[in-house]
């Protein structure tokens, strides 16, 4: 095991109508002027936004909004968000939907206590402060709500960047199940994609003997399968709509990745990805993910059929151990596609001429993509046509 160090000091409000509880908790955290930051409008269509507003109002809190948050979302509404925290004197910012609204928001935070421009966070400069931020959850995938990373795409170049720092994890986070009951079933689908990618990131390590961290991440992925055909039956069966949405946040906060070398090459290549053709990310990753795992399984094969035993329950063919790994990762491509996601980066508008454009956007110059296995241009060129 690796030395590390695990932050995660959110406080998380679970369960039924605990947004009731919203301007309690502002104020709690030190809010008096909040910007609350919104997506496309699901927030208002639902009623949620009203309730929220409500609740700021009984709680004395003075409040702006700014909905508009798109999927994937851009810089140009972060920038109209930080001047007017700037101009109103904004001392909070509250984000209220999926990880799209509350990456824009956290962006919105840092920007706020910057003279200079808020891309400089997404290019290497270290983040010094940001105004608090926390969140209504309305859909379980991105795992903002917990995490320490923010990611935006700047329209100059559609570059798609994750900007990271322990500043911009939410003070607080409300996760109420039921407000995920009317989520479009491919989203929920996408979310599950990106929750399994998370601890997939995490789990295939070169770092051994991380026993807690590996039982952690398997706990997690065996909890996502289980209950993802439930909610996709019947989007209103709490108790499985309550199990993913912690999973999706237990995924992300770091927890199943302690003590051990992470990879996220699979996640950067889905960014360049996502950010060209504007697709949703988990249905990318659902894609992206098997064509690394087949390329890199040969580094540590045991590990994949680790995952093959464990997570998918395949037999261990002790004479060839390659043929386990090889059906835990048809068992999770099976998986994804009877949860209706696609299995050819295709399908969502890729061309394999496009592959070198990819591949510059990632501005990878010397340097190569990933731990697991440090992938090379030509690597990368490679995963991206197998999964074509
Ligand atoms: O914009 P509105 O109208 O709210 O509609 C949204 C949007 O169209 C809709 N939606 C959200 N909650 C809903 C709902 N529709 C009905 N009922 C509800 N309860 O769903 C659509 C997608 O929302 P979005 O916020 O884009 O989805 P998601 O949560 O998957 O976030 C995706 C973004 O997060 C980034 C991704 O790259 C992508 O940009 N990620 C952020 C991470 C982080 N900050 O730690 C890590 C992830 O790996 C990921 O990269
Ligand atoms: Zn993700």
């Amino acid at each position: 095991m690796l030395n590390f160090n695990f932050y995660s000091p959110t406080y998380f409000a679970f369960g039924k109508e605990r947004e009731k509880e919203t301007g309690k908790l502002v104020k709690r955290f030190g809010g008096t002027k909040v910007l609350i930051h919104y997506g496309g409008g699901s927030v208002v269509k639902s009623g949620l936004l009203d309730r929220i507003k409500k609740s700021l109002q009984n709680s004395g809190l003075s409040f702006i909004e700014l909905g508009g948050a798109v999927p994937n979302p851009r810089s140009g509404l972060i920038y109209t968000g930080i001047e007017l925290c700037k101009e109103k004197n904004i001392d909070f910012v509250l984000a209220v939907g999926g990880g799209s609204a509350i990456d824009s928001a956290k962006a919105i935070a840092v920007g706020a206590l910057y003279d200079g421009d808020f891309w400089d966070f997404f290019t290497g400069k270290t983040i010094e402060k940001a105004l608090p931020i926390a969140t209504v959850l309305t859909l379980t995938a991105a795992g903002s709500e917990g995490s320490a990373s923010m990611v935006i795409t700047h329209e100059n170049g559609m570059l798609k960047r994750g900007g990271y720092s322990d500043l911009i994890r939410p003070v607080f986070s409300i996760l109420n199940p039921e407000l995920t009951y009317t989520l479009p079933p491919y989203q929920t689908a996408a979310g599950v994609a990106d929750m399994m990618a998370h601890v997939m990131e995490r789990y295939f390590t070169n770092t051994k003997n991380v026993e807690l961290t590996d039982r952690l991440g398997e706990a997690v992925m065996l909890t996502i399968i289980n209950e993802t055909p439930k909610v996709l039956k019947n989007p209103k069966d709490y108790e499985a709509r309550a199990n993913l949405m912690w999973a999706g946040t237990v995924a992300h906060n770091d927890i199943c990745g302690a003590g051990r070398e992470q990879d996220w090459a699979s996640h950067k290549m889905e960014h360049e990805f996502s950010g060209l053709y504007d697709v949703t990310h988990g249905a990318g990753l659902a894609v992206i993910f098997p064509a690394w795992m087949k390329y890199v399984m040969k580094q540590d094969i045991l590990r994949f059929a680790q995952f093959a035993v464990r997570i998918w329950g395949c037999e261990m063919d002790f004479q060839n151990p390659e043929n386990t790994a090889r059906e835990g990762i048809e068992r999770y491509e099976q998986f994804m596609k009877s949860i209706g996601m696609p299995t050819r980066l295709s399908d969502l508008g890729a061309k394999v001429e496009d592959i070198p454009m990819l591949i510059d956007k990632l501005q990878l110059g010397d340097k190569t993509l990933g731990s697991f296995v440090k992938l090379t241009r030509e690597d990368i060129r490679k995963i991206y046509e197998l999964a074509v």
